[in-house]
């Protein structure tokens, strides 16, 4: 007999039917096993999410901060290059800057910032080198460097032909002046004495004028105001016609045309020819008349017979020195270095009275270098108004006597 019963699979079918779960069971796997596994997996997974979110947004900060940097810092390396086109210096690597020196073999010079080697570039073109020291600025002081030299184009400006600008290495290659620096024609009499008398006539009253055209160009001939800040006889070089270029914008500063007095947070330029006022602000604000001191204690030094600063003394020698010039033209002793005679002697007299008129402790009673070209060049001796005595202590002494300039 068959029942509905008898329809429950039964027997062979279900070999297994009293290891079947029951829906009680199911209920209570689910419960035991079920959520807890959820729960922790979603709280695992909750806190790998917010973990790699974490590690994410900080990653994309880090790399937020060094995209800004290194833009900011490649920034102004390149504005260089996009500003100014053409006149851009060429970009060169660090091994390109160690094969054009065959491996800084051949030492030119050392100065403050670097040490300066002769190379030559696949052109032919023979170049001064000058690898500079690390620098602590992140190079702030190389790109000055590099942005005043690329925007400046005259016979007495030295000009760059290309910079390196490779992580901590920089270099900056500049045309190669053969006659070297004005120092050693000033300094070094004993070697060079032949050569330092046939400066004294002809030659010197060219570089001094030179000198005053580079000058007169950086103050207002370029696009922005450049001050040097650092005019001295090293910073001369002299080329094999003695043509006299200005070199190392290292200290310079850029200031838009108008600007003419500026602020200066500190102390620029190489004892013996830094304006007072750069010394100390009671003198009056640093401007372009600061490289006119600087410029008229070069001539003098040039001019005069013995160096502005003996062994590294201070203003004294600076004031005796110029003081000692003073005396003798006052007096109408000889002048210069070498014998000379008539229009020679005219010649130094009048470099000697003009720069005279340059090193006046107070910056406006100091000539513009335009107006100091037109005197050197321009005005005959005896026009010349005859210049006040230098005194470097207190502006307040000087005399009344002034230029207009
Ligand atoms: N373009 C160049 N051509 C030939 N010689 C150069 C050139 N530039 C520099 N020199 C030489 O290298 C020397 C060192 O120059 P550098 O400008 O490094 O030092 P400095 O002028 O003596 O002092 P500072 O660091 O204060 O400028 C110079 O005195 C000069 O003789
Ligand atoms: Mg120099």
């Amino acid at each position: 007999m068959s029942s509905s019963r008898g329809l429950t699979p039964k027997g062979p079918e279900y070999p297994f039917q009293h290891l079947r779960p029951s829906r009680k069971l199911n209920r209570r796997v689910v419960v035991v096993i079920g959520i807890p596994t959820g729960v922790v997996g979603i709280v695992v997974l909750s806190l790998v999410i917010i973990c790699s979110v974490k590690r994410g947004r900080l990653s994309i900060n880090t790399m937020a901060r060094w995209k800004r940097d290194a833009k900011n810092y490649h920034f102004n390396a390149e504005e260089i290059i996009v500003n100014f086109g053409s006149m851009a210096p060429k970009r060169y690597t660090y091994s390109d800057v160690k094969k054009l020196t065959k491996s800084f073999k051949d030492k030119v010079g050392q100065g403050g910032f670097g040490v300066v080697y002769k190379g030559k570039l696949p052109d032919g073109r023979i170049v001064a080198v000058k690898v500079l020291s690390k620098s602590k600025d992140n190079g702030k002081e190389f790109i000055n460097e590099v942005a005043s030299i690329s925007r400046t184009s005259h016979v007495n400006i030295v000009s760059l032909l290309g910079e390196c600008y490779e992580r901590s290495k920089r270099a900056l290659i500049y045309e190669f002046v053969p006659n070297g620096s004005l120092d050693r024609f000033i300094y070094d009499k004993g070697a060079l004495d032949i050569a330092n008398c046939h400066l004294e006539n002809k030659t010197m009253f060219q570089i001094a004028v030179g000198i005053a055209r580079g000058l007169e160009y950086l103050h207002s001939g370029c696009r922005t105001r450049i001050l040097h800040f650092d005019i001295k006889p090293h910073n001369i070089l002299l080329d094999e016609k003695f043509c006299p270029k200005i070199s190392d914008f290292g200290l310079a500063k850029l200031y838009k045309t108008r600007e003419s007095v500026v602020s200066m947070m500190g102390t620029r330029g190489t004892i013996g020819y830094i304006a007072p006022e750069v010394f100390s602000r009671i003198f009056g604000g640093v401007s372009h008349k600061s490289d006119v001191y600087s410029y008229g204690m070069l001539v003098l030094e040039m001019v005069g017979e013995r160096k502005n600063i003996e062994g590294g003394t201070s203003r004294a020698s600076e004031k005796y020195f110029s003081q000692g010039i003073y005396k003798k033209l006052e007096q109408g002793e000889t002048l210069g270095t070498c014998d000379v005679t008539g229009d020679e002697e005219d010649i130094i007299k009048k470099m000697i009275i003009v720069n005279l008129w340059c090193i006046q402790t107070n910056p406006s009673d100091r000539p513009s270098i335009e107006k100091v070209i037109g005197m050197l060049e321009g005005s005959a001796l005896q026009s010349l108004p005859f210049p006040p005595k230098p005194v470097l202590d207190s502006p307040l002494d000087s005399s009344t006597t002034s230029l207009s300039m």
